[in-house]
């Protein structure tokens, strides 16, 4: 894969916030520019428990992964990445079956230049990236399919990204999703419910320069996964989803795993 550097430099845009990257200031990573660590302050100072909702959502993301490894699963459909990060899909994945298979997609610049961190997977299995837009689904899962085996379940991750699509476009691109994939794959899925304080954060983020990021009502969530069977214990604030933890906090960030019939 090569960048061409004219519309690298095009596509980054150092005076306007972008997604991963704001996402990577939260999580406490360096691959984020001045601009992308205003907007982190502005909505935590608006929302304080956003970091706490970032780390949560990757915490949800390694639990769901090394469930899933364990029932069998080894392909990973991983829509909306982020920069690289402790704990990515094919580490988790890998670590339980080694010979797994994750596609990795996304439609940042930045997290393309970051790609080979990703892509540095287990010897035994393999891992590619797919630099496109995620409400493309054909184009995203044939490309996908040049790496994961489609006639095996695949486990699609749609985490802390839904936001970035508007209602009622969400709910149809994830069942896009689901449709391709086969019988036996499954949906883990987590966003941020609307609540006064959420609200607030959406209204901060929304600095008129970078792409929103909505909220949403519980069942513009869970009626991603209608007709799919949800995994125990269903849809729930993330930190209690399988947790390591005794007595973890709730976050207003909810999710759930869904298995396709
Ligand atoms: C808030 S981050 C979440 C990252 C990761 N899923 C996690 O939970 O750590 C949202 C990600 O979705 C990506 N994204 C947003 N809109 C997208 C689109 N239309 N197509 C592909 N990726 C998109 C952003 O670039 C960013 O990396």
């Amino acid at each position: 894969m090569t960048v061409d550097d004219a519309e690298f430099r095009r596509k980054v845009r150092a005076d306007v916030p972008h997604s991963a990257r704001v996402w990577n200031a939260w999580l406490g990573g360096k691959d984020n520019y001045a601009v992308d660590r205003e907007l982190a302050d502005a909505v935590t100072a608006a929302y304080p428990q956003t970091a706490a909702v970032a780390q949560a959502s990757r915490a949800f993301q390694a639990r769901a992964v090394r469930h899933l490894a364990g029932l069998g699963v080894r392909q990973f459909l991983d829509v909306g990445t982020g920069l690289p990060v402790e704990n990515s899909t094919h580490e988790v994945a890998q670590a339980v079956v080694p010979d797994a298979r994750i596609v990795y997609v996304d439609n940042d610049p930045i997290v393309l230049i970051h790609a080979a961190a990703l892509l540095a997977g287990a010897p035994e299995g393999r891992t590619a990236y797919v630099d496109a837009d995620l409400a493309h689904v054909d184009a995203v899962v044939d490309e996908a399919a040049k790496t994961l085996d489609l006639t095996e379940p695949v486990a699609v991750l749609l985490l802390s990204t839904l936001g970035h699509l508007t209602p009622p476009d969400g709910i149809r691109v994830v069942q896009q999703y689901m449709a391709r994939m086969p019988s036996g794959s499954f949906l883990v899925l987590c966003d941020t419910v609307k609540t006064p304080q959420t609200l607030a954060a959406q209204e901060a983020y929304d600095s008129g320069e970078n792409p929103p990021y909505l909220v949403r009502e519980p069942e513009e969530i869970t009626g991603c996964a209608e007709g799919l069977e949800l995994l125990e214990p269903g849809f729930v604030s993330i930190p209690f989803w399988r947790p390591d933890e005794e007595d973890p906090a709730p976050v207003d960030q909810w999710g759930l795993v869904a298995r396709t019939p």
